[in-house]
Protein backbone atom coordinates (compact mmCIF):
# COMPACT_ATOMS: atom_id res chain seq x y z
CA UNK A 1 0.00 0.00 0.00
CA UNK A 2 1.35 2.83 -1.26
CA UNK A 3 0.59 6.70 -1.12
CA UNK A 4 1.92 9.70 -3.60
CA UNK A 5 1.66 13.21 -3.00
CA UNK A 6 1.54 15.10 -6.07
CA UNK A 7 1.44 19.14 -5.44
CA UNK A 8 1.28 20.89 -8.80
CA UNK A 9 3.81 24.07 -7.81
CA UNK A 10 4.05 25.53 -11.16
CA UNK A 11 1.54 28.32 -11.50
CA UNK A 12 3.05 32.15 -12.25
CA UNK A 13 0.28 33.04 -9.27
CA UNK A 14 -0.37 36.41 -12.04
CA UNK A 15 -3.59 37.29 -9.38
CA UNK A 16 -1.59 37.37 -6.61
CA UNK A 17 0.99 40.15 -8.48
CA UNK A 18 3.94 38.85 -6.13
CA UNK A 19 6.09 38.51 -8.85
CA UNK A 20 7.65 35.56 -8.31
CA UNK A 21 5.92 31.81 -9.06
CA UNK A 22 3.02 31.57 -6.25
CA UNK A 23 4.84 28.37 -4.44
CA UNK A 24 7.65 30.22 -3.47
CA UNK A 25 6.14 33.69 -2.61
CA UNK A 26 7.42 33.82 1.35
CA UNK A 27 4.86 33.60 4.34
CA UNK A 28 5.94 34.13 7.73
CA UNK A 29 9.51 33.44 6.20
CA UNK A 30 8.96 30.43 3.87
CA UNK A 31 7.58 29.90 1.01
CA UNK A 32 3.90 28.51 0.68
CA UNK A 33 5.82 25.02 -0.97
CA UNK A 34 7.56 24.65 2.07
CA UNK A 35 4.05 25.20 4.75
CA UNK A 36 2.42 22.68 2.40
CA UNK A 37 4.24 19.85 2.01
CA UNK A 38 5.21 20.27 6.02
CA UNK A 39 1.83 19.63 6.50
CA UNK A 40 1.49 17.18 4.06
CA UNK A 41 4.23 15.16 5.91
CA UNK A 42 3.19 15.47 9.00
CA UNK A 43 0.00 13.60 8.25
CA UNK A 44 2.26 10.52 8.39
CA UNK A 45 0.01 9.10 5.86
CA UNK A 46 2.00 9.91 2.44
CA UNK A 47 5.02 7.77 1.19
CA UNK A 48 5.98 9.41 -2.35
CA UNK A 49 6.39 13.00 -2.97
CA UNK A 50 6.13 14.46 -6.63
CA UNK A 51 6.90 18.41 -6.84
CA UNK A 52 5.50 19.84 -10.16
CA UNK A 53 7.64 22.80 -10.08
CA UNK A 54 7.68 25.99 -12.34
CA UNK A 55 10.25 25.16 -15.12
CA UNK A 56 13.57 26.10 -14.19
CA UNK A 57 13.18 26.18 -10.97
CA UNK A 58 13.47 22.38 -10.03
CA UNK A 59 16.92 22.34 -8.14
CA UNK A 60 15.46 25.54 -6.42
CA UNK A 61 12.49 23.46 -5.31
CA UNK A 62 14.51 20.54 -4.69
CA UNK A 63 17.20 22.64 -2.18
CA UNK A 64 14.20 24.41 -0.74
CA UNK A 65 12.64 20.80 0.31
CA UNK A 66 15.13 18.41 1.69
CA UNK A 67 15.19 19.61 4.73
CA UNK A 68 11.23 18.26 5.24
CA UNK A 69 13.29 15.16 4.93
CA UNK A 70 10.63 13.08 2.75
CA UNK A 71 11.80 9.80 2.62
CA UNK A 72 11.00 9.41 -1.91
CA UNK A 73 10.90 12.96 -2.87
CA UNK A 74 11.09 13.89 -6.96
CA UNK A 75 11.03 17.20 -8.51
CA UNK A 76 9.58 17.93 -11.87
CA UNK A 77 8.85 20.38 -14.27
CA UNK A 78 5.04 21.67 -14.67
CA UNK A 79 2.74 22.95 -18.02
CA UNK A 80 1.04 25.35 -19.20
CA UNK A 81 -2.09 24.90 -17.18
CA UNK A 82 -2.58 23.09 -13.86
CA UNK A 83 -3.82 19.81 -15.50
CA UNK A 84 -0.85 19.75 -17.54
CA UNK A 85 1.21 19.78 -14.68
CA UNK A 86 -0.88 17.10 -12.50
CA UNK A 87 0.16 15.04 -15.39
CA UNK A 88 3.71 15.90 -15.61
CA UNK A 89 3.60 14.70 -11.94
CA UNK A 90 1.26 11.67 -12.57
CA UNK A 91 4.51 10.66 -15.12
CA UNK A 92 6.70 10.80 -12.67
CA UNK A 93 4.99 8.40 -9.89
CA UNK A 94 7.24 5.03 -8.73
CA UNK A 95 5.04 1.56 -9.57
CA UNK A 96 2.99 0.24 -7.10
CA UNK A 97 1.63 3.17 -6.48
CA UNK A 98 -2.11 2.53 -4.71
CA UNK A 99 -3.35 6.06 -4.01
CA UNK A 100 -2.72 9.27 -5.14
CA UNK A 101 -3.25 12.79 -3.76
CA UNK A 102 -3.18 15.91 -5.59
CA UNK A 103 -2.78 19.02 -3.70
CA UNK A 104 -2.27 22.82 -4.74
CA UNK A 105 0.87 24.09 -3.41
CA UNK A 106 -1.33 27.23 -2.88
CA UNK A 107 -3.61 25.63 0.02
CA UNK A 108 -0.62 25.71 2.25
CA UNK A 109 -2.02 26.34 5.66
CA UNK A 110 -4.55 22.35 4.62
CA UNK A 111 -3.82 20.70 8.26
CA UNK A 112 -2.61 17.28 8.25
CA UNK A 113 -5.72 15.87 9.40
CA UNK A 114 -7.85 16.75 6.03
CA UNK A 115 -5.29 14.42 4.34
CA UNK A 116 -5.24 11.84 6.61
CA UNK A 117 -9.71 11.61 6.71
CA UNK A 118 -9.11 11.64 2.58
CA UNK A 119 -6.71 9.55 2.22
CA UNK A 120 -9.08 7.19 4.87
CA UNK A 121 -11.80 7.42 2.64
CA UNK A 122 -9.82 5.96 -0.63
CA UNK A 123 -8.58 3.01 1.31
CA UNK A 124 -11.95 2.31 2.47
CA UNK A 125 -12.91 2.04 -1.47
CA UNK A 126 -13.83 5.51 -2.57
CA UNK A 127 -12.42 6.22 -6.08
CA UNK A 128 -12.03 9.74 -5.58
CA UNK A 129 -12.45 11.90 -2.38
CA UNK A 130 -12.60 16.02 -2.03
CA UNK A 131 -12.76 17.55 1.12
CA UNK A 132 -15.30 20.43 0.84
CA UNK A 133 -16.81 23.21 2.97
CA UNK A 134 -20.41 25.03 3.00
CA UNK A 135 -21.17 27.62 0.48
CA UNK A 136 -21.19 31.24 2.87
CA UNK A 137 -22.27 33.72 0.15
CA UNK A 138 -25.57 33.56 -2.15
CA UNK A 139 -24.73 32.87 -5.29
CA UNK A 140 -25.71 34.03 -8.32
CA UNK A 141 -25.75 33.16 -12.13
CA UNK A 142 -25.08 36.12 -14.18
CA UNK A 143 -24.98 36.13 -17.87
CA UNK A 144 -24.14 40.04 -19.56
CA UNK A 145 -24.02 41.88 -16.14
CA UNK A 146 -27.81 40.59 -15.38
CA UNK A 147 -28.25 38.19 -12.98
CA UNK A 148 -30.53 35.26 -14.31
CA UNK A 149 -31.04 33.05 -10.96
CA UNK A 150 -30.51 32.38 -7.45
CA UNK A 151 -28.67 29.23 -6.84
CA UNK A 152 -29.55 27.51 -3.80
CA UNK A 153 -26.61 27.32 -1.66
CA UNK A 154 -27.45 24.42 0.70
CA UNK A 155 -26.62 22.34 -2.21
CA UNK A 156 -23.55 23.83 -2.91
CA UNK A 157 -19.68 22.87 -1.67
CA UNK A 158 -16.51 24.85 -2.10
CA UNK A 159 -13.84 22.18 -2.82
CA UNK A 160 -10.39 22.11 -1.54
CA UNK A 161 -7.38 19.89 -1.49
CA UNK A 162 -5.87 17.73 -1.14
CA UNK A 163 -8.33 15.51 -3.87
CA UNK A 164 -7.69 11.37 -3.00
CA UNK A 165 -7.75 9.20 -5.77
CA UNK A 166 -7.21 5.46 -6.30
CA UNK A 167 -4.31 5.44 -8.75
CA UNK A 168 -5.53 3.64 -11.87
CA UNK A 169 -8.67 5.74 -12.43
CA UNK A 170 -7.09 9.27 -12.13
CA UNK A 171 -4.42 7.90 -14.78
CA UNK A 172 -7.44 7.19 -17.40
CA UNK A 173 -9.09 9.91 -16.61
CA UNK A 174 -6.03 12.53 -17.28
CA UNK A 175 -5.82 10.27 -20.40
CA UNK A 176 -9.32 10.97 -21.43
CA UNK A 177 -9.03 14.52 -20.72
CA UNK A 178 -6.04 15.06 -22.51
CA UNK A 179 -6.75 17.75 -25.36
CA UNK A 180 -10.17 18.84 -23.54
CA UNK A 181 -10.94 22.25 -22.11
CA UNK A 182 -8.64 22.14 -18.83
CA UNK A 183 -10.47 21.13 -15.61
CA UNK A 184 -10.02 23.05 -12.42
CA UNK A 185 -9.28 19.80 -10.33
CA UNK A 186 -8.93 16.37 -11.25
CA UNK A 187 -12.07 15.08 -9.27
CA UNK A 188 -14.01 17.20 -12.39
CA UNK A 189 -12.10 14.35 -14.68
CA UNK A 190 -13.45 11.59 -13.27
CA UNK A 191 -16.96 12.93 -12.67
CA UNK A 192 -16.68 13.39 -16.41
CA UNK A 193 -16.16 9.70 -16.71
CA UNK A 194 -18.95 8.58 -14.56
CA UNK A 195 -16.81 7.86 -11.26
CA UNK A 196 -18.71 8.58 -7.89
CA UNK A 197 -16.73 11.43 -5.89
CA UNK A 198 -16.93 10.86 -2.25
CA UNK A 199 -17.00 14.43 0.54
CA UNK A 200 -15.47 14.68 3.40
CA UNK A 201 -15.04 17.45 5.54
CA UNK A 202 -12.65 20.33 4.56
CA UNK A 203 -11.34 22.81 6.84
CA UNK A 204 -11.11 26.93 6.71
CA UNK A 205 -7.68 27.22 6.89
CA UNK A 206 -7.37 24.92 3.75
CA UNK A 207 -7.75 27.73 1.46
CA UNK A 208 -6.09 28.88 -1.71
CA UNK A 209 -3.82 31.72 -1.50
CA UNK A 210 -4.71 33.56 -4.37
CA UNK A 211 -5.51 37.06 -4.10
CA UNK A 212 -3.26 39.34 -2.17
CA UNK A 213 -5.49 39.24 0.67
CA UNK A 214 -5.23 35.70 1.21
CA UNK A 215 -1.78 36.49 1.86
CA UNK A 216 -2.48 38.48 4.93
CA UNK A 217 -4.71 36.09 6.12
CA UNK A 218 -2.27 33.19 6.11
CA UNK A 219 0.24 35.38 7.38
CA UNK A 220 -1.93 36.32 10.60
CA UNK A 221 -2.58 32.64 10.89
CA UNK A 222 0.99 31.70 11.08
CA UNK A 223 2.12 34.17 13.23
CA UNK A 224 -0.75 34.39 16.03
CA UNK A 225 0.26 30.76 15.73
CA UNK A 226 -3.29 29.44 14.95
CA UNK A 227 -2.14 26.94 11.75
O1 LIG B 1 -4.00 28.96 -10.49
P1 LIG B 1 -4.58 28.17 -9.37
O2 LIG B 1 -4.57 28.92 -8.08
O3 LIG B 1 -5.85 27.48 -9.65
O4 LIG B 1 -3.51 27.01 -9.15
C1 LIG B 1 -3.72 25.96 -8.24
C2 LIG B 1 -2.41 25.20 -8.08
O5 LIG B 1 -2.01 24.66 -9.34
C3 LIG B 1 -1.26 26.08 -7.57
O6 LIG B 1 -0.57 25.39 -6.54
C4 LIG B 1 -0.43 26.30 -8.81
O7 LIG B 1 0.96 26.45 -8.53
C5 LIG B 1 -0.67 25.02 -9.60
N1 LIG B 1 -0.49 25.19 -11.07
C6 LIG B 1 0.45 24.40 -11.74
N2 LIG B 1 0.66 24.57 -13.09
C7 LIG B 1 -0.02 25.51 -13.78
C8 LIG B 1 -1.00 26.32 -13.12
C9 LIG B 1 -1.21 26.13 -11.76
O8 LIG B 1 1.10 23.56 -11.12
N3 LIG B 1 0.23 25.64 -15.08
Amino acid sequence: MTCALVVPAAGRGERLGAGVPKALVPVAGEPLLVHALRRALASGVVDVVVVVAPAGEQQHVRTLLSPLGAADLRVVAGGAERQDSVRCGLAALPEGVDVVLVHDAARCLTPPSVFRSVVAAVRGGAVAVVPVLPVSDTVKRVRAGRVVATVDRRELVAVQTPQGFSCAPLRAAHRAADGAAPATDDAGMLEALGHEVLTVAGDDTAFKVTRPVDLVLAEALLSGGRA
